[in-house]
């Protein structure tokens, strides 16, 4: 299995910071936020992992991160998306990368205390499909939201007024190969991006999505209320990371 981390967009919600840097070279405590998520990958045993970068300030993911000799790894790979087009449009940069593989995404901007080890070794015995990690939050609105009806994940809704449940899709994704032939059916949405939660709404109508909830905290990063929320966690709880 293949890892990507989505590290792009303008990261608008933590300007004035954003004006001078990549928001996922912010610090979280005392390390970048990206390197939580490529510890995340490291400690899943997902050695062979993509970047996608954008913006002003791509080169700097270079000068920090190198070949990844922080985590342990002999390479990094990097792609660069051009302009906002979203999540699922930064994805689509990786079939190369991926060249036929399952691949483990995590957005650039969440952490995590515990592991996605078994979530990671349970996909593996799944022959197709997709996986979805969910956890459960005060403030379902901010984010993908998970319907159940018997116990089953029957849609995911992206930032709904009126959420149907208090599970959010937490940002670490697991897709067989089809991911990207589903990313070329996607229309953009009203926010003009291609949504990560249509390539999930994909999966889960072909039947073939699994979900597994979250143990320990979860957090983003991409405001300043969540920045600060992921801070005292990492300070005072310790994280998923290598370095
Ligand atoms: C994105 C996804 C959303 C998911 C969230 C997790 O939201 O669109 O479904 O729950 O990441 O962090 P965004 O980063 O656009 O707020």
């Amino acid at each position: 299995m293949k890892g990507i981390i989505l590290a792009g967009g303008l990261g608008t919600r933590l300007a004035p910071l954003t004006n001078i840097t990549n928001k996922h070279l912010l610090p979280v405590w005392d390390k970048p936020m990206i390197y939580y998520p490529i510890g995340c990958l490291v400690n899943a045993g997902i050695t062979d992992i993509m970047i996608v970068t954008g913006g002003n300030y791509a080169g700097d993911f270079l000068r920090l991160l190198r070949n990844g000799e922080d985590f342990g790894l002999k390479r990094l790979n990097y792609a660069y998306q051009k302009g906002e087009g979203g999540i699922a449009d930064a994805l689509r940069l990786c079939e190369g990368f991926a060249d036929g593989d399952s691949v483990c995404v995590v957005l650039g901007d969440n952490i995590i205390e515990t592991n996605i080890n078994r979530a990671v070794s349970d996909f593996g015995k799944q022959d197709r499909g997709a996986k979805i990690i969910l956890k459960e939050v005060p403030d379902p609105e901010r984010f993908g939201v998970a319907e159940f009806s018997g116990g089953r994940v029957i849609g995911i809704e992206e930032k709904p007024k009126a959420p149907k449940s208090k599970h959010a899709v937490i940002g670490i994704y697991m897709y067989d190969a089809r991911v990207f032939d589903i990313i070329r059916t996607l229309k953009p949405s009203g926010r003009g991006e291609l949504e990560i939660t249509d390539v999930n709404n994909a999966y889960i109508k072909d039947g073939s999505m699994t979900c597994e909830v979250l143990e320990g905290w979860w957090t983003d990063a991409g405001t300043f209320e969540s920045l600060h929320r992921a801070t005292c966690l990492v300070k005072e709880g310790g994280a998923n990371r290598v370095t």
